[in-house]
């Protein structure tokens, strides 16, 4: 019973590892290197959420300084991302700020540009919050905001000019009273927010896989003066990663990696199932390629 876990856990890491660096930091250092080295920056995330202890807390901020120091050492092109919920938010918005002074402190030494990732929506006013009050004491942080909530363009006005924003479409499954539920108009949400960053943001991400709004951004890039940059996630979209960098555009991957990889890995599978098919492909034997 035990061996068939281990080995299904070993299975589905093997299949996770085209969106998840490995379960070290040096896992994330390689992928890292890889990215640098075709010419895109590393935003690295260390897997893990909602951890109600400290001393889970304090080994993350641990290991988050010391990627900083290796990031630094080794001259890489990389940055991190963080979730609040694994720097002492589930605790309380007190503790996550202590810890979040301490960690910015290690990224003020290095040089090391710090994002936070958005969580699920009853994080979304903690997250904004402690977001400003870190801005005031290191400008090099940005914060993701999601298209799919309805309160993201309020957030997006009140955090410009001075903040430094990731335009995502949101992972999270939300109450209908807060998001927008279909596709089509998460879309147009992300779009119309895409449009303010471009008018009133000097300096912004757009992480997104979708060609069409990658393409409007493309566009919109000619007509206004901005730092913009495309990020997006490891194993996904490669090809559409090299065009970009051709046409000159700064890109960057996003790293993720760590023992707790599996609640990531899901989110990426549902966000697209027929990736089941391909691993269900290579359980089977076949010589198909994962999917991108
Ligand atoms: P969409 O899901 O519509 O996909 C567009 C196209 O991209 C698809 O048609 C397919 O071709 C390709 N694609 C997308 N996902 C794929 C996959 N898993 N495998 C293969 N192909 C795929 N969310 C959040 O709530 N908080 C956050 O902090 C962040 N941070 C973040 C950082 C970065 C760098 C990225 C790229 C994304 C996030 N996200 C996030 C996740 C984001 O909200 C969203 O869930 C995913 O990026 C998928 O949405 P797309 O914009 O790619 O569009």
């Amino acid at each position: 019973m035990c061996l068939i876990s281990v080995g299904s856990v070993q299975f589905l890491l093997s299949f996770a590892r085209q969106w998840v660096a490995g379960v070290e930091a040096e896992d994330a250092i390689g992928r890292s290197r890889e990215a640098n080295s075709l010419g895109m920056g590393a935003i690295v995330n260390l897997l893990g959420e909602h951890y109600g202890r400290k001393d889970k807390v304090e080994a993350t901020a641990r290991e988050y300084e010391s990627l900083l120091a290796d990031m630094r050492g080794l001259g890489l092109d990389a940055c991190i991302s963080i979730k609040l919920t694994q720097l002492g938010l589930s605790i309380s918005e007190g503790y996550c700020r202590e810890v979040m002074a301490r960690l910015l402190e290690g990224c003020r030494k290095t040089g090391i540009f710090l994002w936070l990732d958005m969580e699920g929506s009853e994080y979304t006013s903690a997250t904004l919050r402690i977001y400003r009050k870190c801005l005031e004491s290191w400008p090099e942080i940005g914060v993701a905001l999601q298209a799919n909530l309805r309160r993201t363009e309020e957030d997006l006005r009140s955090l410009l000019p001075e903040g430094v924003i990731r335009l995502c479409k949101g992972a999270y499954r939300e109450n209908p009273s807060l998001s927008f539920r279909k596709r089509a108009d998460v879309d147009e949400s992300y779009r119309g927010l895409m449009h303010i960053l471009f008018e009133d943001g000097e300096r912004f991400a757009l992480a997104t896989h979708d060609d069409r709004l990658i393409h409007e951004g493309l566009a919109l890039q000619k007509k206004h003066s901005c730092e913009l940059e495309f990020q997006m996630l490891l194993g996904v979209r490669d090809p559409l990663k090299r065009e970009l960098k051709s046409l000159g555009h700064r890109v960057l991957e996003y790293i993720p990696y760590g023992p707790e990889w599996l609640p990531y890995f899901s989110r990426r599978i549902r966000e697209r199932p027929g990736n089941l098919i391909t691993m269900f492909r290579s359980f089977v034997g076949t010589q198909q390629r994962p999917l991108l």
